[in-house]
């Protein structure tokens, strides 16, 4: 049987749907820890029945019954970490992929062979998703506007809006109801990495796509590339006939531990972010701090601009990474203008709101004065003048996102 099978009885909260999503037959098989199929093909007496299930993918995308016919059209072990993360976005279905940004082409590509290659699009995106749009690579055309803007930017041809909130890398934030209204009919996409379902459920705002770098929180342990996109079933089909046609799939190894890493994301996203509010609280009162960002709905990302040289902050951190990405057990800081969003051009950087001076940081579960005591090191010296606390806390309140 297929791990999408439903034998739910009853709605269940999502501490409950982390732990047991994609793992309700398990039991009923004698099972504990979920299988790892690690199969890329699929033996079968009956040519005539798989020529059948073929065929009714082609139509619709709809996972073949009983088993894959080979692993590019599907994979037990990743079925179970699609449903989950459905269940958990509250979504019909989920599609998951080799990596995040195989999971945006594969959006663009479905709306692309609809005859929709044009994208408007929110920035600040993360920078290889900015780079993909800009630079067409996937053929696509985007317009780049601000949520006010978007309905004006909508186009006969409009396949996609594009919004990430909180957006990377300056956590800015949209609201995704009033975006989702003035998408009108056009499929929105909002990429929930930053957020994940434990803080925001953008599909109950209208969104009808919801994407994540599943690398990040969902993964939890820097150790998986995956991306996923949550939608409904009519979409589910087409992502799933791309990713056939592409290629993009997840290895069911990486789909073992993205389920494992579902299980204790609520946890997790809570506890790192606990940490995260206060060191923006901290950093907010320091007077070697120009301007702290840290969203409205929480999370445990903190960006932040330095008065003095970030490279010089990256170089000075000990037990905190020195590493792009984020989301991971361990705290990581970067710098945006240097690597996550170096493709995107400066001028377009600095008017997304992502100045040279401006860090990202990813807070992991260490304690917080540790983190804090390594913060403050590699900040350097503190101004000597007197009263610089006084004016620092004076106007240098984590600045909520927009
Ligand atoms: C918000 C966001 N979306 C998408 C991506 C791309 O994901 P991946 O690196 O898994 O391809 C990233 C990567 O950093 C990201 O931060």
């Amino acid at each position: 049987m297929g791990a999408a099978d439903d034998i739910r009885t009853a709605p269940r909260a999502l501490a409950t749907e982390a732990v047991h999503a994609g793992r309700d037959d398990l039991a009923r098989q004698g099972l504990h820890a979920p299988p790892i199929d690690l199969s890329t093909t699929y033996p079968s007496y009956d040519s005539r029945a798989e020529a059948a299930r073929i065929d009714a993918f082609a139509a619709t995308g709809t996972e073949p019954d009983g088993p894959p016919v080979y692993g590019r059209l599907g994979n037990p072990t990743v079925a179970r970490f699609e449903t989950a993360l459905a269940r958990l976005e509250g979504t019909e279905a989920a599609v998951a992929f080799a990596s995040g940004m195989a999971a945006l082409s594969a959006v663009l590509l479905v709306r692309a062979s609809m005859g929709l290659r044009h994208v408007v699009a929110v920035r600040p995106l993360y920078g290889c998703s900015d780079h993909l749009l800009t630079a067409g690579l996937l053929g696509s055309e985007v317009t780049w506007t601000d949520p006010a803007g978007i309905t004006e930017a909508l186009r006969p041809d409009t396949g996609l809006v594009m919004v990430e909130s909180p957006a990377n890398p300056t956590l800015a934030e949209v609201d995704l109801r009033a975006v989702a209204h003035a998408c009108g009919s056009v499929p929105l996409l909002v990429d929930n990495t930053f957020a994940t379902p434990v803080l925001q459920r953008p599909a109950e705002q209208g969104a009808r796509l919801v994407l994540h770098s599943a690398t990040k929180y969902l993964g939890g342990h820097g150790d998986v590339l995956a991306g996923v996109v949550a939608c409904d079933e009519e979409l589910a089909g087409r992502l799933r006939q791309v990713r056939f046609a592409t290629g993009g799939v997840l290895h069911p190894l990486a789909g073992y531990l993205l389920l494992r890493g579902l299980s204790t994301l609520p946890v997790r996203v809570r506890a790192a972010s606990a940490g995260a509010a206060e060191l923006a609280r901290r950093l907010a009162a320091d007077p070697r701090i120009a301007r702290v960002h840290y969203p409205r709905i929480g999370g445990a990302m903190v960006s932040f601009e330095v008065h003095g040289d970030p490279h010089e902050v990256i170089a000075g951190v000990r037990l905190i990474t020195p590493a792009v990405s984020l989301g991971s057990v361990d705290t990581l800081i970067q710098h945006p203008a240097s690597i996550s969003h170096r493709v995107v051009d400066a001028d377009d950087r600095r008017d997304a709101g992502v100045s040279d001076r401006l860090l990202r940081m990813s807070v992991g579960l260490e304690d917080v004065e540790d983190l804090w005591s390594d913060l403050d090191m590699a900040l350097g010296q503190r101004p000597s003048f007197r009263g610089a606390e006084n004016c620092a806390s004076g106007h240098n309140e984590p600045v909520p996102a927009r």
